[in-house]
């Protein structure tokens, strides 16, 4: 990618809101860690004014609607969005238009994100040709192009064909690259518009049950074992998949699970109003899920956050409820949720964040120059966190294009002070540094 190195004294930042230190970063690359360094003339010196800091956020899930969406989100303003939120690294989805199932388009998305230069945007190639369900997609070419795609999915929809799900597994396998499913049985959604239960009832929503996720993650978990092959289960919902993901983990099963924000923190209890701002797939559940997915977090049955950043246009959401597109932003706004429904109940520390936004997304999308440690030698690759910070949500204030946030009006903890990128500052005090 391409950067300008500088070089920066970074004061007073407290890594993994541990004890404050300086560190001096050099060509991109942390070469000091101490108390009262100095730094050779000139360096650009940036007081951290005690924050917390932690490696830079790693998103396995959102879609930047380039190419054909830009409507909705462009890899520019999804990039400003996700410097802002303190990531930097995101995977793009492929449900674009075209469809990201060949080389030129993982290829330009790539080649789109470097040039916007804020945030490494690393493209999910789709697992079947125009994301069909039909026919395997040329994986190998997009694995061995420039965009060197490591994780495919077709999300949006769910490979459901069993046996199209164990040819890519084995690909996968293979080409030591990663399946995301999103688990949904169709056969058992059709048609469905909330999760299904008492309240979709009372509201007359056809429902979306829970055992659409739960018998898609069994099955995979057993295709995956079978194929040797690394399988993640993309926003799991449903308490019930976590039983079946930590039978197969202790067996040994190549599987990791991400949950959203929204999953963490909202239910199908704000489905009464009608407002398509809640509408998003798989749906919000109930308390009781809503519980679990932060338990199963904490414990490690599910690795990560991802946001499933989803922006769409107005002409999308500002509909009825059945017509309105799945889907919310999540960039700006995840690492406040997480503070929320982990730090602030004790369930994380910041370790643990760092762990859950950082480490283990990068390990699953391998990558080997994010979620790395703090320490010298490592790349000054960071987000830095005012953790007594309150914000209100505004959506027509966030960077994406799009504004339809679950979170408007909401105050929430905690405020990304800067982003760093290989030693550049790419975000700081709200704003975007171009
Ligand atoms: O809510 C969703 N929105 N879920 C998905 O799986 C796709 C996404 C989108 O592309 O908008
Ligand atoms: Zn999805």
């Amino acid at each position: 990618m391409t950067d300008l190195l500088n070089d920066l004294l970074i004061r007073n930042a407290r890594p993994y809101g541990d004890e404050a230190v300086d560190l001096l970063v050099q060509d991109g690359v942390v070469t000091g860690i101490g108390t009262g360094l100095t730094a050779p003339e000139g360096t650009e010196v940036f007081d951290a004014g005690g924050h917390v800091l932690l490696p830079g956020l790693v998103d396995l899930h959102v879609h930047l609607r380039e190419p054909g969406g830009e409507e909705s989100e462009t890899i520019e303003t999804g990039s400003h969005a996700a410097a802002l939120g303190g990531f930097t690294a995101v995977f793009a989805m492929p449900n674009t238009d075209p469809v990201a199932d060949t080389a030129v388009v993982v290829e330009h998305v790539r080649r789109r994100g470097e040039e916007v230069g804020l945030v490494d945007v690393h493209p999910v190639g789709a697992v079947t040709t125009g994301l069909k369900g039909e026919k395997l997609a040329e994986l190998g070419t997009m694995a061995a192009s420039a965009a060197q795609v490591r994780m495919f999915s077709d999300d949006g929809r769910c490979v459901n064909d069993p046996l199209i799900m164990r040819r890519a597994l084995e690909y996968a396998s293979a080409l030591d690259v990663v399946i995301a499913q999103h688990a949904e049985d169709h056969r058992l959604t059709d048609g469905a518009q909330a999760h299904e239960g008492a309240i979709a009832s009372r509201l007359g929503l056809a429902g979306w049950p829970a055992t659409a996720e739960e018998t898609v993650v069994a099955r995979d978990c057993a295709l995956a074992r079978e194929a040797g092959a690394a399988l993640h289960v993309c926003h799991v919902s449903s308490l019930h998949s976590i039983a079946v993901l930590r039978a197969a983990k202790a067996q040994g099963v190549r599987v990791s699970a991400e949950v959203t924000p929204h999953h963490l923190l909202l239910t199908d209890g704000r489905l009464t109003g009608y407002d398509p701002v809640n509408k998003v797939n798989p749906p919000l559940r109930t308390g009781a899920d809503t519980q679990a997915m932060r338990e199963a977090l904490a414990e490690g049955v599910i690795d990560v956050v991802a946001t499933d950043h989803a922006p769409h246009a107005s002409q999308y959401k500002d509909t009825e409820w059945a017509a309105a597109k799945p889907g919310m932003l999540g960039l700006q706004t995840a690492l406040s949720v997480v503070i929320h429904t982990m730090v602030e109940p004790g369930l994380l520390d910041w370790h643990g964040v760092a762990r859950v936004m950082s480490e283990r997304p990068a390990e699953i999308g391998n990558l080997p120059d994010q979620g790395r440690p703090i320490a010298v030698g490592e790349p000054a690759t960071f987000a830095l966190v005012d953790p007594d910070a309150q914000w209100t949500v505004r959506g027509p204030a966030l960077a994406s294009r799009a504004a339809n946030t679950p979170y408007e009006g909401m105050r929430l903890p905690g405020a990304v002070v800067a982003t760093v990128l290989r030693g550049r500052i790419t975000a700081r005090d709200g704003k975007v540094v171009a």
